[in-house]
C-alpha cells in the first residue's frame, strides 16, 4: 500500500472519531487527498430533522473545495460497524465524488478490521449522470 493511502486511511479514522451519529451510531470518517496533495476530511453530522444530516464523504468533499481544492485524487471512508461490512458511500454520495472525479479518482474503503477495498468511481456509479454544459 502506498504511504499516501496509510496516511488518508490515518486521517479518515480521526475524522471519523468526530463524527455526530447520535441516531444512527455508525461512525463515518472520509478522507481526500486532491489535485495538489493536500488532504481534507470530513465524518458524518446527523440531525434530529433526520435529511438535515451529511454523510462523511459529502463533507470532505465540502472542506476541499471550501479549500481551493479542484479534483480528487484519492478518498477514503471509514466506517462500517462491528459485523466488518465495509461503508460503501451512498448513492448521493457518489454523484458527489463523480463531480470532482476522473479516470484517476480511486475510491477506498477500509473496514472495522483494516481490510481494503479500492474502487474507480465508473464501478460505483456505471451510467452516471452529467451535465455536459458544466463550465469548468
Ligand atoms: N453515512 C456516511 O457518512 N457515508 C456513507 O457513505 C453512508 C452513510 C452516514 C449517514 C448517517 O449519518 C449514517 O452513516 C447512517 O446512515
Amino acid at each position: 500500500m502506498p504511504v499516501e493511502h496509510e496516511q488518508l486511511i490515518e486521517a479518515a479514522k480521526k475524522a471519523r472519531q468526530n463524527a455526530y451519529a447520535p441516531y444512527s451510531n455508525y461512525f463515518v470518517g472520509a478522507a481526500i487527498v486532491d489535485d495538489r496533495g493536500d488532504i481534507h476530511t470530513g465524518c458524518n453530522v446527523e440531525n434530529a430533522a433526520y435529511p438535515e444530516g451529511n454523510c462523511a464523504e459529502t463533507n470532505a468533499i465540502g472542506a476541499m473545495v471550501a479549500a481551493g481544492g479542484k479534483r480528487i485524487s484519492v478518498i477514503a471512508a471509514v466506517g462500517g460497524g462491528d459485523d466488518l461490512e465495509f461503508c460503501t458511500p451512498c448513492g448521493g454520495c457518489r454523484q458527489s465524488i463523480l463531480e470532482f472525479s476522473d479516470e484517476n479518482t480511486r475510491i477506498i474503503l477500509i473496514n472495522e478490521e483494516g481490510q481494503i477495498q479500492k474502487y474507480s468511481i465508473d464501478e460505483l456509479l456505471p451510467l452516471a449522470f452529467r451535465l455536459r454544459q458544466a463550465r469548468l
